[in-house]
């Protein structure tokens, strides 16, 4: 493995004391994620004209693993602890990891679309919320909300800042407009694998969590619901839900943190 500096620390307040692992990149990684990231964007990008009504969503799924494929990467979702698509597609009501299928697309949807790819050995993690036909002020105002307080969550990290400082400054946005943060969800550490350690909340759990070192490589994609942050896990075991069939909204970057820099790897070409 290339820069394989892991920087060891306890969790603070896990009983019993968990380690948490974070690894410290070097440039070579960069060049690798950077690559990963623009794919990864590269097909939202190509997804997004295909965001209408009546498509389904199993028809978006094979078109995105077809661009995938075409461009020498894998999906890292495909076959993940048994996952059966190339994409995760998630409507309305569901927060994440919604299974792509038979359903189409219809006017006053909002649609969540997940893309983990592998390429060269690295991932690249990125989502984005579409809005189909004519939507609800509430949906509208919710999928609005949920990419400001990405954006909120990215400008909250700091090279030698806190993780903690994340979860708090898109705690503090997204009450203001009488949204939740889902709980049961988080951000992650990526790199040579789609999840690794840290976990990131993104609402305020009142720690600083561990230092945000130059080097380090993670998602932020904070997860909005219009009602109460509960979720619920249906039968298939992936699709989560909102427990009160409110709309839930998401929107997910990955970021390299640097010396005297923040970038996020799957901003649109
Ligand atoms: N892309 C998701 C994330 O942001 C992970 C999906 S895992 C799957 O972390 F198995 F549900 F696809
Ligand atoms: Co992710
Ligand atoms: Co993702």
């Amino acid at each position: 493995m290339v820069g394989g500096v892991v920087l060891c620390g306890m969790s603070s307040h896990e009983m019993p004391p968990k380690m948490s692992c974070i690894k410290i990149h070097d440039a070579r990684d960069l060049d690798g994620m950077r690559k990963a990231g623009q794919l990864a964007a590269g097909v939202l990008a190509f997804i997004e004209e295909h965001m209408v009504e009546g498509v389904s969503t199993g028809e978006l799924d094979s078109m995105c693993s077809g661009f995938i494929t075409a461009h020498g990467a894998t999906s890292a979702t495909l076959g993940y602890q048994g996952f059966p698509a190339s994409t995760c597609i998630s409507v309305n009501n569901v927060v994440c990891h919604g299974i792509p299928g038979s359903y189409r697309l219809k006017s006053g949807d909002i649609v969540n679309i997940d893309v983990t790819i592998k390429l060269n050995g690295w991932h690249g993690d990125t989502s984005r919320t579409f809005m189909i036909g004519s939507c609800t002020k509430l949906a509208q105002t919710l999928v609005e909300v949920t990419e400001k307080a990405m954006y909120v969550g990215i400008s909250a990290v700091r090279p030698y800042g806190y993780f903690g400082d994340i979860g708090k400054a898109i705690q503090g946005f997204v009450n203001r407009h009488g949204f939740s943060i889902v709980r049961n969800y988080c951000g992650h550490g990526i790199g040579t694998e789609m999840h690794a350690d840290p976990m990131i909340l993104h609402y305020d759990s009142e720690e600083p969590g561990p230092q945000i070192l130059p080097g380090m490589f993670f998602t932020i994609e904070p997860m909005i619901n219009a009602g109460s942050y509960k979720t619920k896990l249906m039968k298939d075991g992936w699709t989560a839900v909102t427990s009160d069939k409110s709309l839930s909204a998401q929107f997910e970057h990955t970021i390299a943190v640097t010396e005297n820099a923040v970038e996020v790897l799957t901003r649109s070409p």
